[in-house]
């Protein structure tokens, strides 16, 4: 259950800048269709991310790069069903926002029309300022996200941590004060250095969610196949698992298949 402060009836992008100011950690996780999404929600999770991860931990995929604007929308309106207090942030997939601002706005249009979702999220800083900008000219609330950005991964070359050297560093405080300036609610960190993300929360006043960015910030993010240890091939340090349901649901699921073999399910009182 939940241990907030306040109890906020449904979460707004307001309620995590009031969370901030007031010094409550925010909490969030992600969730790609509705049962997990309702587990999540009355848990007391404040943001629910349909994060673009649904590529790796629901189709299987090596990257992020896959998944389409359609298979988003989809994940986000069961997610969008589920959930009564979360703030829903839903992640712009690769390819539906680099080419220009409009198509970064018609893509958010149709996350928010066609999902239901509160918010969008697109990785990246003074690249995307206008796609950014042009989104938020429309009433739709974005969260930004900086350090490692999964959807370069072929830039990048690989998923250690970024912003180790003073340049990027840089570069990544400048955009973060910038996305805070041209209106973005929010702000994901992943992957940098803890001295430095705590140096961004510090530095700005809209609330600083990490992974892999340490104590310092504003709140936590975990994708929820991870904590959860349905990915059990999947350790990076950052990742705290909760329960071990990979081994869990194996053990079930075979004890299943050996009741069915058998013919100890179902018994007298399972049948009509
Ligand atoms: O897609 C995702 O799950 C994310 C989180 C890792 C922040 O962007």
């Amino acid at each position: 259950m939940s241990t907030a402060k306040k109890d906020y009836k449904r979460i707004t992008t307001k309620s995590l800048i009031d969370m901030k100011a007031n010094g409550e950690k925010i909490s969030m996780l992600t969730a790609y269709d509705f049962t997990m999404a309702k587990i999540v929600d009355s848990a007391g999770v404040d943001v629910i991310l349909v994060g673009d991860s649904a590529s790796n931990v629901m189709a299987g995929h090596e990257t992020t790069l896959p998944i389409t604007l359609d298979q988003m929308i989809y994940h986000a309106s069961s997610v969008v069903r589920a959930a009564e207090r979360a703030l829903i942030v839903v992640d712009l997939p690769f390819g539906s926002y680099q080419s220009d601002s409009k198509e970064a706005l018609r893509s958010s249009i149709r996350i928010m029309k066609e999902s239901g979702g509160h918010a969008v999220k697109l990785e990246g800083g003074s690249e995307i300022k206008d796609s950014i900008k042009k989104i938020l000219n429309a009433g739709i609330p974005v969260m930004g996200h900086l350090g490692l950005t999964p959807q370069s991964i072929y830039k990048f070359g690989t998923y250690t941590v970024r912003a180790k050297e003073d340049a990027e560093a840089e570069k990544l405080l400048d955009d973060a004060k910038m996305l805070e300036r041209i209106g973005c609610f929010a702000l994901v960190l992943e992957k940098i250095p803890a001295h430095l993300a705590q140096k961004v929360a510090e530095s700005i006043s809209i609330p600083v969610i990490g992974i892999g960015a340490g104590s310092g910030v504003d709140g936590q993010v975990l994708v929820l196949h991870d904590m959860i240890g349905m990915t059990h091939e999947f350790s990076p340090r950052f990742l705290r698992r909760y329960m071990n349901l990979y081994e869990d649901m194996t053990k079930a699921i075979g004890n299943y298949v050996t009741d069915v073999k058998s013919v100890d399910f179902p018994n007298a009182n399972e049948q009509y």
